[in-house]
């Protein structure tokens, strides 16, 4: 059986996928190339990988097989790439880390320090909604991930290694500004200024409120924490935002933090990782690194 390492990934991408369209765009290749891979890895196979019933594609049973073996080789490709790194040592290894949207508030920083202690690490860093992050997680992509709260039906490793408190804020001429333990039913006909659907931190508001029996109305929905800090700050509504995306903004005293009931609502950041997956030195290191260095260095 002649087949190319090129082919298995063309394969896999469409397997995984279940597009020809997709994987072009996945893999930078015009939709002709992909499928010509596949036909020379069908007929050097000979016999069909996939199945066209109405618009959809489906692996035949050859292909299910094939998408077995395929995800095997690549494994064992990233686990030889592992252990050459691990010959080279930390100082020249490379470390692909994704991040959810509103720890990249203070991921650059640990990524700062980790990397003047380790010179010679090339680092890539992913910071993107939590969606994405769980999909990357499914094909094993990146070493480490930093989200708000492990993702369900994954099977993966998570480590809290730091508090995540959410906060309420407000222009400092709100009328509660200088209020104490106010309400939380109070809100209840507010509408908030909030981040988009699949956001971790909307969806731990919203059960936050949902445990207290308390309405919550979402009002303008924003991609970036920094929007959110704009609008509340330009009186658009009040918002509810993770304390770690707000040093500047207190400090200077252009928002502040409502003092409400039962607030902040806790939460951690986690360190993640595929279960079973074989770190590389570099993401050892910064694994170690994270855990035991990250809080203070935050604070
Ligand atoms: P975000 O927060 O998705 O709201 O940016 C991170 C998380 O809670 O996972």
């Amino acid at each position: 059986m002649r087949v190319t390492l090129r082919q298995l990934e063309v394969f896999a991408t469409v397997a995984r996928n279940g597009s020809f369209t997709k994987a072009a765009d996945i893999l930078h290749l015009s939709q002709p190339a992909v499928s010509m891979q596949i036909k020379q890895l069908e007929s050097s196979i000979d016999m069909p990988l996939f199945e066209q019933i109405g618009k959809k594609i489906y692996l035949t049973n050859a292909g299910e097989e094939m998408f077995t073996y395929s995800q095997q080789i690549s494994q064992l490709l990233d686990e030889a790439e592992i252990v050459l790194e691990e010959l080279k040592g930390v100082q020249s290894g490379r470390l692909d880390i994704s991040v959810a949207t509103t720890a990249s508030h203070f991921t650059t920083r640990l990524l700062a320090a980790f990397s003047k202690r380790f010179e010679g690490v090339s680092i890539n860093l992913d910071v993107t909604n939590r969606e994405t992050i769980r999909h990357q997680l499914e094909n094993n992509e990146p070493d480490l991930v930093i989200m708000g709260q492990p993702p369900e039906g994954i099977e993966v490793d998570a480590q809290a290694f730091m508090e995540n408190p959410l906060v309420m804020i407000a222009p400092p001429d709100h009328p509660l500004a200088n209020a104490k333990n106010i309400d939380l039913s109070h809100f209840a006909d507010e509408h908030f200024v909030v981040r988009e659907r699949g956001s971790g931190t909307l969806g731990a508001i919203e059960r936050f409120f949902k445990e207290h029996g308390v309405p919550f109305h979402t009002g303008i929905e924003m991609s970036s924490n920094e929007a959110i800090k704009q609008a509340v700050e330009a009186g658009l509504g009040l918002g509810i935002a993770s304390i770690h995306t707000l040093e500047l903004e207190l400090e200077t005293k252009r928002l502040v933090m409502l003092d409400v009931e039962d607030f902040p609502i806790n939460r951690h950041w986690f360190l993640v990782q595929r279960k079973g997956k074989r770190l590389s030195t570099v993401a050892q290191a910064f694994k170690d690194f994270i855990l035991s260095e990250a809080e203070e260095f935050i604070r």
